[in-house]
């Protein structure tokens, strides 16, 4: 039988539907409270609030479960790679051999970016954060492609392949392009043989004689990072995306309003906000305990730990956790700030205030590690989680845009300002 809730207000009641999604989690359907009741439900940071269905990712936060299209993201890491992660997230299946070698053609092929976009680069100044340059970018993109950028849904679909595509492949020119911008470096133009992270690799690091090599498997380690961060459900930029696209705005505008809702030290910019955290620490001679004490009090925050989701250990971490590990070793690196990580661990691990609000390690907090070791600047870090999350924004702006039910998202409030005031003219204030 159908599960129904019931709402009473005062002496009168109301039913509403319950919903149920695949793996049985329970939400009550209240479309049509404020019209039957004349209240709207309060959530403020939308802690209980279902903002859509979605057949993308599912998360089970108390059991540290993540699944995209139903693959589990343990197997995906062990299985799969960036590419092929990306064409299942955006189309809902793994790809044939034909369909992932038109998919990674049509990446490897549009891995340029127009020249005027070098000169639109140059004019920000040389210390500008690279997650302004990279969301102003990403709009700017929009400009060259009209066709595709057209904020007219029928035909921005007819052309999500390509746009699709080029947002997958651009994006990564576009990082590469804002750190040698940065560090006053020529541009290095893409390699078509190369495959996704490498490919990145090369447009950091190569000089004009001298191709980038990798000798300690980074390649592979950036791969996974990348594959890792493609998409996680209902986050801060995902949603942000999915508000942007339920006005019907195109797939590069809602992506660069994206990237600006990941900036935030909260959100993806938590994985530089670790390594900053991290170096103050160093810097200060503490072993990590004076810092624990300060996050118990109030005073500090400890960054990479926590999830509004996850009530148990986050994936991601695990195995983030374990190719980092890999990677030191295999280098050989000696980096004082891995053993304050690993301290911090410990220690939050095994201390009563982090068990029992159930904060462990989330993605950001060993993914450091592995950047630093790649090379990647720390204020670059965040960027990186932008390529990484770009198949999932794609993927959740064509749920929206491909469903005729979607409405522009548009939440209410609770007013808590003044009543009606007659206006005071100027000299009488
Ligand atoms: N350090 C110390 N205390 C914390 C932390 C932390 N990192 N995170 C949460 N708490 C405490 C918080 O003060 C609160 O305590 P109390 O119940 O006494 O008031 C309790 O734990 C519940 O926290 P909350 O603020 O209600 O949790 P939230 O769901 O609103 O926030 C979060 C989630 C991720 C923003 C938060 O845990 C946080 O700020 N973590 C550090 C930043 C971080 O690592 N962000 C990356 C998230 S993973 C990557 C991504 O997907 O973006």
């Amino acid at each position: 039988m159908d599960k129904k809730a019931t709402i009473t207000i005062e002496d009168q009641s109301y039913e509403y539907p319950v919903m149920v999604g695949t793996e049985n989690e329970h939400a009550i359907d209240l479309r049509s409270l404020r019209k039957d009741t004349g209240h709207i439900t309060f959530d403020e940071g939308y802690g209980n609030t279902g903002s859509c269905e979605s057949e993308i990712t599912f998360i089970d936060g108390e059991k540290g479960i993540l699944r995209n299209r139903g693959y589990s993201i343990e197997e995906l890491a062990e299985h799969s790679f960036f590419i092929e992660t990306a064409y299942l997230i955006i189309y809902g299946e793994l790809p044939t051999n034909d369909e992932l070698s038109a998919f990674r053609l049509n990446i490897a092929h549009n891995a340029n970016v127009h020249t005027r976009l070098e000169n639109f680069m140059l004019g920000f100044p040389r210390r500008s954060s690279p997650m302004a340059v990279l969301s102003s970018m990403l709009n700017a993109l929009g400009t060259y492609y009209p066709q595709m950028a057209s904020n007219n849904r029928q035909q921005d679909l007819e052309y999500f392949d390509d746009a699709a595509a080029f947002l997958i492949s651009k994006v990564r020119t576009l990082a590469a392009m804002i750190y040698r911008n940065q560090t006053g470096q020529p541009y290095i133009y893409p390699r078509n043989d190369l495959h996704y992270a490498g490919n990145f690799l090369h447009m950091m690091f190569s000089e004009p004689y001298h191709d980038y090599e990798d000798r300690s498997g980074l390649t592979n380690a950036l791969d996974l990072f990348f594959m890792l961060h493609a998409d996680h459900e209902q986050n801060c930029s995902t949603s942000t995306v999915r508000m942007v696209a339920s006005s019907g705005a195109n797939l590069f505008a809602s992506i660069s309003a994206g990237v600006c809702a990941l900036w935030g030290p909260l959100h993806g910019g938590a994985n530089t906000a670790v390594v900053r955290m991290l170096e103050e620490i160093y810097r200060t001679g503490d072993d990590g305990s004076k810092f624990i004490e300060n996050a118990k009090n109030g005073k500090a925050k400890l960054m990479g730990f926590g999830h509004r989701v996850y009530k148990n250990y986050d994936p991601r971490a695990k195995i983030v956790g374990r190719v980092a590990e890999g990677i030191v070793q295999k280098m050989g690196i000696k980096d004082p700030l891995l053993d304050i990580a690993k301290n911090l661990e410990q220690a939050a691990l095994n201390d009563d205030y982090f068990v029992e609000r159930k904060l462990y390690p989330n993605v950001d907090f060993y993914s450091g590690i592995i950047l630093k070791a790649a090379g990647i600047p720390v204020d670059m870090f965040t960027v990186m989680f932008a390529i990484g999350r770009m198949p999932g924004w794609i993927a959740n702006w064509r749920e929206i845009a491909l469903n005729p039910a979607s409405r522009i998202h548009r939440p209410r409030q609770i007013y808590t300002g003044s009543h009606l005031r007659p206006y005071v003219p100027i000299d009488q204030r």
